[in-house]
């Protein structure tokens, strides 16, 4: 049985097989580097072994905070941003049904927030919430980030007006590190459910910490198939894999040799709607890890076959810096067949009796040939299912390649030093104590640029 399947044979016009190979001694050093705790970043390395660690303890505490959530809340509001977010919110479109908030289930519904500081999104939200019965989960590992903090603060005003203090408590969790932090203050002076993110695992590399789990639990499914998922991509790209056997350092060394060809960009590609979120959560893993000093692959994504009626034009013809990362889903879930038609005035009879699986396939397949043929090379991976296990399998590859990648590339794929940079003129903007002397150039740049 493969986990998943690799395959590099379309990236040869631009970079030959010999030279992906060339990497298996660095590659399996860095990520032996990842292993042991040698290499930079070397202090937010939990997420590398988290998988096989996962304990029971853990994950029944989540269960029961699901089962609370199922039998009181219609709506579970998850607060949080970037890697406190993206996690549960890609595995929560990818396991759902596409048409999920427009039908009934027995689990609460998800909804998020703190994600944006749109006015209307909280208004609307809140509007919603006056008629629903519902919980929040708040998400922030430093506990401090303004956005879901925002949310927050809003959210638990409304719920506690809603439903009276006490029982506000009972339906909050929170989701912070153990010992710092306004969230964790607040938390413990309100006396929430807690769960703690670890101290060695950064937000974007923490979907199987609570951070992932509590979310997708309290939606229904299956926590344990996730992390069984995980536990087997851990063993299959672990450091004593050969690297030609290893399919999360082929894919590393495969993108830095693309890179370094001048193919600067990556786009993820998906023939299914519901892998949206995760290119979005593949976008910020491989993005804050890669992109610094002023060195990374561009990483961006399209959703086909809608995207080949927007975005094929340029990548067929457009400018020769990119490749795509093609990820293919084997089996659907249910089975639709193209119906005959006696007049076949749409002339789509050659059609009759085909399922759209095998249209889907063939419009991939004849895609990645006409991009290769245009100069866009293609990696492809394919994967049996979008259920909970192949899922975890797939981002726990994509966690440990990206952090090869980023030592194959010389960066710390740990931290992520120029996010700040927006922080501080907004906060220098919006007047917070400490930044008056910011306050002053900003807003004297502003009015120059007048
Ligand atoms: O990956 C990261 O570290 C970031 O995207 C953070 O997750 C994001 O900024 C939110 O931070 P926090 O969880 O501290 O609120």
């Amino acid at each position: 049985m493969s986990l998943l399947n690799l395959d590099l044979s379309k990236i040869g016009q631009t970079v030959p097989m010999q030279r992906v190979l060339s990497h298996s001694a660095s590659a399996t050093n860095h990520l032996k580097a990842l292993y042991e705790g040698t290499g930079k970043g070397n202090d937010f390395l939990g997420w590398v072994k988290l998988p096989a660690s996962i304990d029971e303890d853990i994950l029944s505490r989540i269960e029961a905070v699901a089962e609370f959530y199922r039998k009181n809340t219609e709506i579970v509001v998850v607060v949080g941003i970037g890697g406190s977010y993206l996690g549960a919110k890609c595995v929560l479109e990818a396991l759902s049904d596409n048409f999920w908030q427009m039908k009934d289930q027995s689990a609460p519904k998800i909804l998020f927030a703190g994600q944006n500081l749109s006015e209307d999104y909280l208004a609307e939200l809140t509007e919603l919430l006056d008629h629903k019965k519902y919980g929040v989960v708040v998400i922030s590992k430093s506990g401090t980030t303004t956005e879901p903090a925002v949310a927050f603060r809003i959210l638990k005003n409304h719920l506690e007006q809603k439903i009276g203090k006490a029982s506000a408590r009972q339906h909050i969790v929170a989701i912070t590190d153990e010992q710092r932090g306004a969230l964790r203050t607040m938390a413990t002076q309100e006396g929430y459910q807690t769960f703690v993110i670890p101290d060695n695992v950064g937000g974007r590399y923490s979907v199987l910490t609570p951070v992932g789990l509590v979310p997708i639990a309290a939606a229904g499914f299956g926590i344990r198939a996730l992390v069984q998922g995980a536990r087997e991509m851990q063993q299959a790209t672990g450091p004593d894999v050969p690297f030609e056997k290893n399919p999360a350092a082929l894919y590393a060394a495969a993108r830095y040799e693309l890179y370094s060809a001048g193919k600067t960009t990556e786009i993820l590609v998906s023939y299914q709607p519901k892998l949206l979120y995760v290119s979005e959560w593949w976008k910020q893993l491989y993005g804050e890890s890669e992109g610094k000093e002023h060195k990374g692959i561009f990483p961006a994504s399209v959703t086909f076959t809608a995207d080949l009626h927007s975005m094929g034009q340029y990548i067929q013809e457009g400018l020769r810096n990119i490749f795509e990362t093609v990820i293919s889903v084997r089996d659907s879930k249910h089975q639709v067949s193209i119906p005959s038609d006696p007049d076949n005035l749409d002339t789509l009879n050659f059609l009759s009796g085909k399922r759209l699986t095998e249209v889907n396939r063939m419009a991939e397949l004849g895609t990645m040939l006409a991009h290769v043929d245009g100069g866009v090379p293609n990696i492809r991976i394919e994967i049996d299912a979008l259920d909970a296990r192949n899922l975890g399998r797939l981002l726990y590859f994509f966690e440990i390649a990206c952090g090869i990648s980023g030592y194959l590339l010389g960066v710390n794929p740990f931290d992520q030093p120029g996010v700040e940079a927006y922080k501080k003129n907004m906060f220098a903007l919006l007047d917070k104590p400490g930044f008056e002397e910011e306050s002053r150039k900003v807003k004297a740049r502003l009015l120059d640029s007048e």
